[in-house]
């Protein structure tokens, strides 16, 4: 899975336990449950939720995102041709590199891959457009090769910016690899999550993992973007960002526009429960969600748990001259799993029990 601020993957357990406490005290079964994933980012807990048998719709904005979804949670590991995939990943693994809009960009222009890398994704991904039969397999292909990229890129972890001295990983030849896919039932979505909020179908859980503060995650990860989408738009800066990163906004980026659009999301979206990740770090405060959630679905919990910073945060951050830029902060930040609807707080209990 590709390095990804925000990523909640040390938390996907609490939060499917959360899911299936709620779910206990309904008396519903697993596969008659639905759950929605707004925000889904790496699709780690919607991978977690459809693992424990919920059926899942993922939806991110990003279109990298939708590719990922689209591999986790839409495709079904018992239907897709995994020999066909594996014989296809094979030949791609084998193809000779060529110069392309990934070599120039970020391997001559900036330093984020190898040339040899480089000229590998290139030649890679023009090749996955002709050998990819169908949504579900060009996603599959374009994961294996967004999680290789991955593996030997030279960052910590964001791409606004590239390590002054090349990462060891760097050095190993990109490799792509049989992502593991999950058996049952899904949906892949890209929507903005307040349009799709007001005209889903409604579901029993809908999971909100919303950015928390400025940084745009279609900047932050504008690289899986272009590989993704195959446009090869102009780039500026020393991060050779996609031009359109000037004007792709999420209003959850926003301190001005995120209260509203968060307030408006937890009211519209069709769901029975709420399970909400928030951190302190962010833009909202505590005891606002606690008065919104109790307006809009009667009951909440807070179930506090706490994060390790991001890899930058507690390395340091550095500019890419290899100069360390501002300081260390606090390496936890306080984070809390909200839980609204009937039979939160006995959710809580549960919890705190075990
Ligand atoms: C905190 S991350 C979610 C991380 C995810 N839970 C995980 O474990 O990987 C927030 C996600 O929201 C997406 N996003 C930003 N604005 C959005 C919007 N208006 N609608 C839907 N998704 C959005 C970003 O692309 C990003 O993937």
């Amino acid at each position: 899975m590709i390095k990804y601020i925000g990523s909640k993957r040390t938390l996907v357990t609490r939060i499917v336990a959360v899911a299936d406490a709620l779910r206990a005290r309904t008396g519903a079964t697993k596969h008659a449950t639905t759950a929605c994933d707004l925000f889904s980012g790496t699709t780690r807990v919607a991978q977690g939720l459809k693992q424990a048998g919920y059926f899942v719709t993922a939806n991110d904005l990003a279109t990298y995102g939708e590719v990922l979804a689209t591999t986790y949670i839409e495709a079904d590991a018992k239907r897709v041709r995994k020999r066909v995939l594996a014989e296809k990943i094979a030949r791609l693994n084998a193809l000779p590199g060529h110069d392309g809009y990934v070599t120039r960009t970020f391997c001559e222009q900036s330093r984020y891959f190898q040339p040899a890398n480089g000229r590998r994704i290139d030649a890679i991904r023009d090749a996955i457009e002709e050998v990819a039969d169908g949504r579900v397999e060009r996603a599959v292909l374009l994961t294996s090769l967004m999680e290789a990229a991955d593996r030997v890129d030279s960052t910590t972890g964001l791409q606004m910016a590239y390590l002054k001295q090349w990462a060891p990983r760097s050095f190993n030849p990109l490799t792509l690899r049989m992502p593991e896919l999950n058996a049952g039932r899904g949906r892949a979505v890209r929507q903005d999550a307040n349009t799709l909020a007001s005209q889903m179908d409604e579901v029993d859980i809908a999971y909100l993992d919303p950015p928390y503060n400025q940084h745009s995650y279609h900047a932050n990860y504008h690289i899986w973007e272009t590989l993704v989408r195959h446009d090869a738009p102009e780039a500026y800066g020393i991060a050779r960002k996609r031009e359109d990163c000037r004007t792709v906004k999420s209003p959850f980026n926003s301190r001005v526009k995120a209260w509203g659009a968060f307030s408006s999301l937890v009211r519209t979206v069709p769901a029975k429960h709420l399970i909400v990740s928030f951190s302190d770090e962010g833009f909202f405060a505590f005891e606002d969600i606690v008065s919104l959630l109790e307006d809009s679905h009667g009951e909440v919990a807070a179930i506090p748990v706490s994060h390790k910073r991001y890899v930058g945060a507690r390395i340091g951050i550095y500019n890419p001259r290899g100069e360390k830029v501002g300081k260390v902060g606090k390496l936890r930040n306080n984070e809390f799993i909200f839980v609204a609807g009937k039979g939160a707080r006995g959710v809580l209990r549960d919890m705190q029990a075990e």
